[in-house]
């Protein structure tokens, strides 16, 4: 039986379910293909539902009527005031990230502010030169929407290359994206093109102490972070670009204005109010020598324990499948954990053994999986792409499937459970 939209649209609306691995229906899971192809965070929900009286926004009616929020000085008009003081502190807290002298913009998840950076930048090098449009590239395997975002955009301005080690052009302005750790494989990147000309835009969605160690704050000219993989608010659409030079900074908050008269104020505020709620939990109690237990513990310390029972077992899986080969990852040391560990990735990247496509395999094992030729490289079709950020049901149905031989299902005949189908990202 297949959930309806109205039963799961219903679920986080109208809050009377206490946990949202309801979205499955235990007894009908065993004939359709488990999708496991988006990275929707929603193993943050018990986390979340436990603080759910601490940490609550309440916006009067009359609260944000005005576009404008903010109309003087330093500020930019549509930040609500402590927003950016609570992204800084949040930066602090966790040592991933230089924000002091730099100007911080708020964007609808920081999605939207790829594309107003990419437009900035490309100004800067185009106006008046020449007619080129400047080349926007990543090293392969990468996140597949910032090649779908540029190419649906159609710019005179800039254009999508695709992978570093494709792009040969000798001279001339570039725009690379380097995302640390990367979505889909979780390795640490470092720029691929190193001539003069480049550009670079920092993408640090994942750069937080429960995916990967925390060796230092991150200085690049250019940095993106968001909600959306950090605390799990994706459907806030809150994220956030640190940036250095002030002109950059003006040309985006142009773009804001122009293109969407600014940046919801009610994001802003929760994520204010988580951002701080976080913090407080951190700076008023010290963190723990010990890892706490399952009840005293704060985000990073349960996102942490999540991520990495999740990685074992996955392992486990993989192991006895012995379909499949898992990256391996040194450990290093963390220094907000203060102790050395293992990153914990928001997917595995798994490749075939034998060179098979991964994503036929995984559909033998009932199991609907992103396809490595997705993430911009025919060199990665042996590969696959699975979540490992969903909810705990998804996840020990994916284990299991993944622990047991292929199944004999007519696999033509299976039905999908598909978030895609259902809130259409
Ligand atoms: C590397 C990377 N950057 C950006 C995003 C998009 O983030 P947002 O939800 O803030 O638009 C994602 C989402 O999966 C991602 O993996």
């Amino acid at each position: 039986m297949e959930q309806s939209k109205e039963t799961i649209n219903s679920i986080p609306i109208n809050g009377k379910v206490s946990n949202c691995d309801e979205n499955i229906d235990h007894n009908s899971t065993d004939d359709v293909l488990l999708d496991v192809d988006i990275g929707d965070p929603i193993m943050y929900y018990p986390y979340w539902k436990s603080v759910d009286e601490e940490c609550s926004v309440t916006i009067k009616a009359s609260a944000f009527l005005s576009y404008f929020v903010n109309l003087n000085k330093d500020e930019f008009f549509y930040h609500v005031p402590g927003f950016t003081d609570a992204i800084r502190r949040i930066h602090r807290v966790v040592g991933n990230a230089v924000t002091e002298g730099r100007y911080i913009i708020a964007g609808t998840g920081s999605s939207q502010l790829f594309n107003y950076l990419l437009l900035a930048l490309s100004n800067t090098v185009t106006s008046g030169t020449t007619n080129k449009r400047v080349p926007v590239v990543c090293a392969a395997p990468y996140y597949g929407l910032f090649a779908a975002s540029v190419e649906t955009e159609k710019s005179s301005m800039y254009e999508w290359r695709g992978d570093t080690r494709t792009f040969d052009d000798k001279e001339g302005p570039y725009i690379e994206v380097v995302t640390s750790p990367n979505n889909p494989d979780g390795l640490w990147r470092k720029p691929m093109v190193n001539r003069e000309g480049g550009m670079l835009i920092h993408d640090l969605a994942y750069y937080w102490p429960q995916y990967v160690p925390i060796t230092g704050p991150a200085d690049y000219d250019i940095m993106l972070f968001t909600m959306s993989k950090f605390t799990g608010h994706a459907g806030s659409r809150i994220g956030w670009v640190i940036v250095k030079d002030k002109e950059l900074a003006s040309a985006l908050m142009n773009q804001s204005f122009l293109r969407t008269i600014g940046c919801c104020q009610e994001g802003q505020l929760r994520a204010k109010t988580i951002l701080n709620f976080i913090a407080d939990s951190y700076e008023k109690t010290p963190i723990p020598k010990v890892m706490p237990t399952t009840t005293t513990e704060n985000l990073f310390e349960f996102g942490y324990r999540v991520m990495s029972d999740r990685w074992e077992m996955m392992k486990a899986a993989v192991k006895q499948n012995n379909l499949f080969n898992l990256l391996e990852y040194p450990d290093q040391h963390c220094n907000f954990f203060g102790k050395f560990h293992l990153p914990n990735p928001a997917f595995a990247w798994l490749e075939s053994k034998t060179g098979e496509d991964a994503s036929e395999l995984m559909r033998e094992h009932k199991i609907q999986a992103r396809k490595g030729a997705m993430f911009g490289s025919s060199l990665h079709t042996k590969c696959v792409r699975i979540t490992m950020v969903g909810s705990d049901d998804q996840f020990r149905l994916l284990i299991q499937r993944l622990s047991s031989p292929p199944s004999s299902v007519h696999l033509d005949e299976v039905p999908s459970i598909s978030k895609v189908d259902i809130n259409g990202n």
